[in-house]
């Protein structure tokens, strides 16, 4: 897996101190107004504050404020990550910057990991990941739809990170062409269809996880972990709450990103032979606490039907704790 790719100058030419010809720059209104534009000679800005000429942008340190021609001030910075991803052109529901960070934490991601991704969707989750593998490591992404894997593709190759990305159009449900991957995430509506590909794709100790919006998922993706001998399975979800940044007034923003998503995230064991043993405590405690419910059920039918044929009374029986 381990293929050396050269730098691309997007990538590089985002750690510049100057604007440079094809980087990737950001212009910020006083407004908060955020625009990603790549530079190029000759080109023009336009917006409702007017224009700038990329000509006069290039060579500029990045953070100089400038001016549109009828005076009004934008700030030229170096897009950040969250820039990149927010502002790919989407044609799905994107996975945002909260859920991407704890991701490649979770997934334990570095420069030289090599993870598998599905669906690539948009390309905005795929953005991190190459984020967090490039320069050394690989993200080897499956797609569907044509729409998707195009839009994603071009996402990628304006954010100067698709060396680091080989793309494959095609559904995951006849599995992976990589195995010994370090980590495996998928975002697909169906996640626990996808197990047993998940496991023969991950190298032993490697990582998986997956975002689903809803209860139910995570409840089918649950049983599907336990089911296929995942262990140290984990539930999350982030919540991230912005403030105004005003130094005498300090407090929350009215509003702020309700609900994205649930993180599971979850390691294979090679020797599953006892899938039970490696359930949560709480998961444990729960079974235990339904066999003796079912065993107290089935005693009271019993005694139910004696009583009914004339037998011997019993005590009534007391209500588990
Ligand atoms: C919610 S989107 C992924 C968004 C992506 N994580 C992002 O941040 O832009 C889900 C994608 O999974 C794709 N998909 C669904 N089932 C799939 C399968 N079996 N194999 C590959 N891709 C699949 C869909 O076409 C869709 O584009």
């Amino acid at each position: 897996m381990n293929e050396p790719v050269s730098l691309p100058s997007n990538w590089v030419s985002a750690r510049t101190p100057t604007a440079q010809p094809g980087q990737l720059i950001m212009l910020v209104t006083a407004g908060g107004k955020r625009h990603l534009i790549q530079l190029q000679p000759g080109r023009r800005f336009h917006s409702h504050l007017g224009l700038l000429e990329h000509d006069d942008l290039i060579g500029l340190p990045l953070g100089t404020t400038v001016h549109s021609q009828i005076g009004h001030p934008l700030l030229l910075l170096e897009p950040s990550l969250a820039d990149l991803m927010t502002r790919v052109r989407r044609s799905t529901q994107i996975i945002y910057p909260k859920d991407a960070a704890y991701l490649v934490h979770k997934l334990s991601l570095r420069s030289g990991s090599h993870i598998i991704e599905a669906g690539t969707g948009s390309g905005a989750l795929t953005i991190a990941l190459a984020w967090a593998v490039a320069p050394a490591g690989m993200v080897y992404t499956y797609e569907t739809r044509a729409d998707n894997f195009t839009t994603a593709s071009e996402n990628l190759r304006r954010a100067g990170l698709l060396p680091y990305v080989k793309m494959h159009q095609e559904s995951i449900s006849d599995g992976f062409h990589q195995t010994g991957a370090d980590a495996v995430f998928l975002d697909v509506r169906t996640p626990w269809s996808f197990l047993a590909q998940v496991r023969t794709a991950l190298r032993p100790g490697g990582f998986f996880a997956s975002l689903v919006p809803t209860t139910n998922q995570v409840s089918e993706l649950l049983l599907g972990l336990e089911s296929t001998g995942f262990a140290d399975i984990e539930v999350e979800e982030v919540l991230v709450r912005r403030y105004k940044p005003v130094p005498d007034r300090l407090r929350p923003d009215d509003s702020m990103v309700g609900h994205t998503g649930f993180l599971i995230s979850a390691r294979p064991v090679v020797d599953a032979a006892d899938p039970g043993r490696w359930l949560s405590e709480e998961r444990k405690r729960y079974e235990a606490r339904k066999e003796v419910q079912a065993m107290i059920a089935e005693e009271e039918e019993r005694r139910t039907i004696e009583r009914a044929e004339g037998g011997r009374k019993y005590p009534k029986m007391p209500l588990p704790g």
